[in-house]
């Protein structure tokens, strides 16, 4: 069996990106299944949530992708949860995207790196920066699928299509097999209508694409990464626990039988 790697993407700044990369690998962890957390993005916040200070780590995805050191020695184990572990991101990655500037295949550096993980892990869930960089497109090069969280705010929308150009250009250009691995409503508030009309929109223009399971607004979802822990180990019995628990089984479901492994 070989690794499944979902890349949790939106150009678009506090949509819940990290919220749902950390929670849903955790969350695939906590099930059993060998996961690994790769941060893409230099605000380090998804390896900071998950109790690593960045600051005091000098191996992680910068040094991976530019061939300094393997994924395999650059990986730490998360605590409190076995199967769970970080490719984390330093502050050198700030840098990465302009010191790639005119490097050779520089868009599958991270697809490339991650090889040697393909038989370690059975999921990989990237947490990207809030931009369409080359962090994002290496990101991109090498998931099997993009999962997109959506803030259901004005606006959500609007980005959507620039996004869901770059990945089918992504897919004609450098990854053939990168798939939509759905749409993920998030921060979800039942007593705001607005909320409620995003939430039909998304459905109206993506049928197949929008995640039945919603992820509501939680401030334990909030508070949790200031401890340095994922959901269910700050609060198990929240709405954002339940929620996130439930998106990680329906991909536990649907992958650990699709054809490709
Ligand atoms: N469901 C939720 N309920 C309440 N607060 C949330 C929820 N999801 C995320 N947040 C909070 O909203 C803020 C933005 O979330 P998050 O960091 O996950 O977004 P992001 O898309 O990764 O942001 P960035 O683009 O800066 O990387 C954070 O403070 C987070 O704790
Ligand atoms: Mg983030």
């Amino acid at each position: 069996m070989s690794i499944y790697t979902i890349c949790v993407s939106n150009q678009k700044g506090g949509v819940g990106k990290t919220t749902t990369a950390v929670n849903l690998a955790a969350g695939l962890a906590l099930r059993g299944l060998r996961t690994i957390l790769v941060d893409m993005d230099p605000q380090a916040n998804a390896t900071s949530g998950l109790g690593l200070n960045p600051r005091k780590i000098n191996r992680g995805v910068y040094q991976t992708i530019l061939g300094i050191s393997d994924a395999t020695r650059s990986m730490l184990p998360a605590a409190d949860i076995e199967k769970l572990f970080v490719l984390p991101a330093t502050q050198d990655l700030l840098g990465v995207e302009v010191e790639m500037v005119n490097a050779v295949s520089r868009e599958y550096r991270l697809r490339e790196a991650l090889k040697d993980l393909d038989n370690l892990f059975d999921f990989a869930v990237i947490d990207c920066p809030p931009s369409l960089g080359l962090l994002t497109l290496n990101a991109l090069t090498a998931a099997h699928s993009a999962l997109i969280p959506l803030q259901c705010e004005y606006y959500a929308l609007e980005g959507l299509s620039q996004l869901t150009s770059t990945v089918e250009l992504v897919r004609r250009g450098l990854n053939p097999r990168l798939a939509l691995e759905g749409i993920l409503l998030t921060m979800f508030d039942r007593r705001n209508n607005l909320c409620h009309q995003v939430a039909n929109d998304a459905r109206t223009h993506f049928p197949n694409d929008v995640f039945d399971v919603v992820i509501p607004r939680n401030v334990r979802l909030s508070e949790s990464p200031s401890f340095g822990k994922p959901i269910y180990l700050y609060d198990r019995a929240s709405k954002g626990a339940k929620a996130y628990s439930q998106l990680a089984e329906t991909l536990v479901r649907k992958h650990m039988k699709a054809t490709h492994r």
